[in-house]
């Protein structure tokens, strides 16, 4: 009996573990926290800071048709000029979230 139980209580475990993973991913919410700020809420880069810092306008469509989703997600590792890093400090499902985010700043 046991050899039926503890791999079907994994696989359980396994179930849950992935469906909390998946709701602690919220990527408005990721941008809002770590983007915003210098990108805006709006994606166009139009606050103080954006100026500031000549941060890139996400909503241009010649921008979102040049860069890839790959392309995005090498800038947000790298962290172009003032921009920090998120190499290690998001994962890479957040790190996908965010990017669709991105995409969203490109549709009118
Ligand atoms: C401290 C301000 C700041 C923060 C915070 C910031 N960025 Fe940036 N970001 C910039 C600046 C400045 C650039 C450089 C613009 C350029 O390359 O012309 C940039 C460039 C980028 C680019 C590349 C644009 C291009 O055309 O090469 C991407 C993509 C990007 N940021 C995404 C993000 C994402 C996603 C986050 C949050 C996880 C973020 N940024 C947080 C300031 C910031």
């Amino acid at each position: 009996m046991t050899t039926i139980r503890i791999p079907a209580l994994g696989l359980l475990a396994a179930l849950f573990l992935s469906a909390s993973v998946q709701a602690a991913v919220d990527g408005p919410a990721l941008y809002k926290e770590h983007c915003a700020k210098c990108h805006a809420e709006t994606g166009q880069a139009d606050n103080w800071r954006g100026y500031l810092y000549f941060a890139r306008n996400f909503s241009s469509p010649d921008w979102q048709k040049k860069m890839t989703d790959s392309n995005i997600l090498e800038e947000i590792n790298d962290g172009p000029r003032i921009m920090p890093s998120y190499q290690d400090s998001l994962n890479s499902e957040q790190k996908a979230a965010i990017i669709k985010v991105i995409r969203g700043f490109g549709e009118k």
